[in-house]
């Protein structure tokens, strides 16, 4: 009896209360009755040490506490050389993970410094709509409005509902998650047993093709792992990172804004701004110039009906208008200095970018179809004096009209001139397009998933007689 004892006793320091009450009121367990005991008791700690785990990894926890997710024993972690990111591996595997913050601990939230510079009057497409509201309705339309926005969970095209929110890799060990807490939205990243959340912040791209996200971690701009492709409605790797790894490190330097957002407050390189100065989308002001003046102007003379203090591209020599679109349209290299949002109409664009090395008129540039560079090689356009307005009206989103566009094409030709008009008849005129600018695919454009590379087509703008295309039309047109 005084052994049951002693054991009860020890038994009230180690366990809890109820093993007490089963001591006491039994006359002492037998030895199957002590694997059970036993058993119980395993299986007690262990759901102990498994909450303990959870309260550990469930990510939307800690970042309620402001923290992250601490890094394991297993995984290796070691800043680069200028103190600036942190790579993340496994010492048997390729993997890596990337941040800008250090494990263990969140992005910062954005940062709210005041400008350096002082904005040249740049305000954004609302600052137009009381005066040009007909412009300002169908502007709001186009991919130049909607390229860079808020991320937004009505804004966002992919999906993040159970099922289709998770971009898997060709490494089972990585993988990722969109997830949604009220309006909040998170890529959060699988990479072994550790993980960690990236806020989105901005949407980079239109989405007629693809779709990319931004984050802000202070003042600097980073872009984020996984981009959503528009055809199959897919989460894939951002383009140029590669698969497996989680990256969230690569800095959106001012280049890259220059041509998706009106104005930013540029600090110091690689990438750091002030984010309240942003002005999302390509407004009105990138093809016309700073409104400032005008609005003040016209909003102090409100009788005065002729305009002031503003550009318009087409007064301009053929040159200089398509300077203004070759701004994001050409093959062209960082501005100078960094110097990004300093060309205005008029100007050459060589007083601000880096001059071009080698051929100018190479298929494509960054990623887009440089249809500056493409265009001007068209007899089309040696010909002629035909500029981009020719074909495009830039206050509207007209994509996918191919008869309206063909219908600029019979501005300066005639159905009859064309070598398939006989064969064709009345169908030529719907679509002059897909035989003489056919979509192609880019080398440079090449995304890596987990199931291969994507390349997503761009139209070529040298305008010529294309006889692969013209076969593929008729293929096309006979199924
Ligand atoms: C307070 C009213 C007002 C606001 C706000 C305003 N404008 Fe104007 N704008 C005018 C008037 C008046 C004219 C001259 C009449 C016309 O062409 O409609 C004009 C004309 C223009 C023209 C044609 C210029 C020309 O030479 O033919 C452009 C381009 C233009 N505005 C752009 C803008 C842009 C871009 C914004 C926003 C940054 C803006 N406007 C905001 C009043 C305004
Ligand atoms: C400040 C940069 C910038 C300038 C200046 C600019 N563009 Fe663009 N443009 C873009 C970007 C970026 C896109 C792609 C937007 C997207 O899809 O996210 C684009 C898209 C377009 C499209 C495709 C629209 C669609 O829905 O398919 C056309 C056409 C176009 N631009 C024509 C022009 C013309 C013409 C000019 C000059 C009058 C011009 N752009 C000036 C940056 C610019
Ligand atoms: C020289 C100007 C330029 C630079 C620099 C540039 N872009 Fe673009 N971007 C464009 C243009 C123009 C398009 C539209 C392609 C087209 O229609 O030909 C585009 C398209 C895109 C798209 C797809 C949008 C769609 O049509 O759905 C994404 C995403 C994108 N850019 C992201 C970026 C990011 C991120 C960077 C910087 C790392 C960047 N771009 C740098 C001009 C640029
Ligand atoms: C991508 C470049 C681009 C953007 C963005 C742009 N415009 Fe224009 N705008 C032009 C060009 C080029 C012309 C000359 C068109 C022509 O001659 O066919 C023009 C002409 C105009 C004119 C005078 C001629 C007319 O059609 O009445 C006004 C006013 C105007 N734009 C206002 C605006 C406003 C307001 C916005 C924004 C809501 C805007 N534009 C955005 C390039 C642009
Ligand atoms: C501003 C006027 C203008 C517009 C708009 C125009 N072209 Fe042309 N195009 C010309 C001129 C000028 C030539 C030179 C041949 C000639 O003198 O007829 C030409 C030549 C061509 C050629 C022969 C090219 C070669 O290398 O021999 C084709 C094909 C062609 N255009 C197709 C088109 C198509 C398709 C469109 C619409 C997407 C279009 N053009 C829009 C003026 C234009
Ligand atoms: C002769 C007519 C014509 C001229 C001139 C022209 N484009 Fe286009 N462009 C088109 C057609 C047609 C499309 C296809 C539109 C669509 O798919 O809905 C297109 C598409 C585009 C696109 C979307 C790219 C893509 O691959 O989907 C951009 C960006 C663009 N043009 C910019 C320009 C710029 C900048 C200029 C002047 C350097 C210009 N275009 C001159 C006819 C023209
Ligand atoms: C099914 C494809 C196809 C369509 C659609 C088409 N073209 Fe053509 N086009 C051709 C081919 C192929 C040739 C060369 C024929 C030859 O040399 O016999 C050509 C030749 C031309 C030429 C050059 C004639 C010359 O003298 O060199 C022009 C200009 C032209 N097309 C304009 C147009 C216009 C404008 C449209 C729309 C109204 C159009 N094409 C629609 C395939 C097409």
């Amino acid at each position: 009896m005084r052994r049951y004892l002693t054991i009860a006793l020890i038994g009230l320091i180690v366990v809890t209360g109820g093993w007490i009450l089963f001591f006491s009121e039994s006359e002492g367990p037998g030895a199957a009755e002590m694997a059970q005991m036993r058993q119980r008791d395993a299986k007690r700690r262990a759901d102990a040490q498994e909450a303990e785990r959870r309260s550990k990894s469930d990510l939307a926890l800690l970042s309620e506490q402001g923290r992250g997710q601490e890094l394991p024993d297993y995984l290796i972690s070691e800043i680069d050389r200028e103190g600036n990111f942190w790579f993340v591996g496994k010492p048997d595997s390729v993997a890596g993970v990337q941040i800008p913050f250090a494990p263990g601990t969140l992005p910062l939230p954005p940062a709210d410094t005041e400008s350096l510079s002082q904005n040249p009057g740049f305000l954004g497409a609302e600052a137009c709509r009381s005066c040009h509201e007909d412009k300002y309705k169908s502007f709001i339309e186009t991919a130049h409005h909607r390229t860079t926005r808020l991320a937004i969970p009505e804004q966002v095209a992919g999906s993040f509902e159970k099922g289709s929110n998770r971009m898997n890799t060709s490494d089972p060990n990585v993988f990722f998650t969109m997830k949604q807490r009220g309006d909040d939205l998170y890529q959060s990243v699988n990479f072994f047993d550790w993980g960690f959340e990236v806020p989105f912040h901005i949407i980079i791209g239109s989405s007629k093709m693809a779709e990319s996200y931004l984050y802000w971690h202070g003042d600097q701009l980073f872009q984020m792992n996984c981009t959503h492709l528009t055809e199959g409605d897919e989460w894939i790797n951002s383009p140029g990172f590669i698969d497996g790894d989680a990256i969230y490190a690569r800095p959106i330097r001012s280049g890259c804004l220059d041509c998706h957002v009106t104005y930013v407050d540029y600090r110091k390189p690689a990438n750091h701004y002030t984010p309240k100065s942003m002005i999302l989308g390509i407004s009105c002001e990138r093809c016309h110039g700073p409104g400032q003046q005008h609005v003040d102007y016209h909003f102090a003379h409100p009788e005065v009906k002729k305009s002031r203090y503003m550009q318009v591209p087409s007064k301009l020599s053929r040159q200089a208008q398509m300077d203004v679109c070759g701004q994001c349209h050409t093959t062209k290299k960082a501005p100078i200095d960094e110097q990004a949002f300093q060309f205005r109409p008029g100007d050459k664009l060589s007083d601000h970018y880096e001059p071009i090395e080698g051929k100018e008129d190479s298929l494509n540039s960054v990623h887009t179809s440089n249809q500056v560079g493409r265009l001007s090689l068209s007899q089309c356009f040696q010909k002629s004096e035909m500029g981009c307005v020719e074909c495009h009206n830039p206050h509207r989103n007209e994509r996918g009209n191919m008869s309206l566009f063909s219908q600029r094409c019979l501005e300066c030709h005639q159905q009859e001139h064309c070598g398939m008009a006989e064969q064709l008849g009345d169908r030529l005129a719907e679509n002059c397009i897909d035989c003489h600018m056919p979509v192609r695919a880019s080398e440079n454009l090449k995304v890596e998933t987990g199931q291969g590379n994507i390349f997503p087509p761009l139209r070529d703008h040298y305008i010529r007689v294309d006889q692969e295309a013209t076969k593929q039309f008729l293929k096309e047109e006979s199924k």
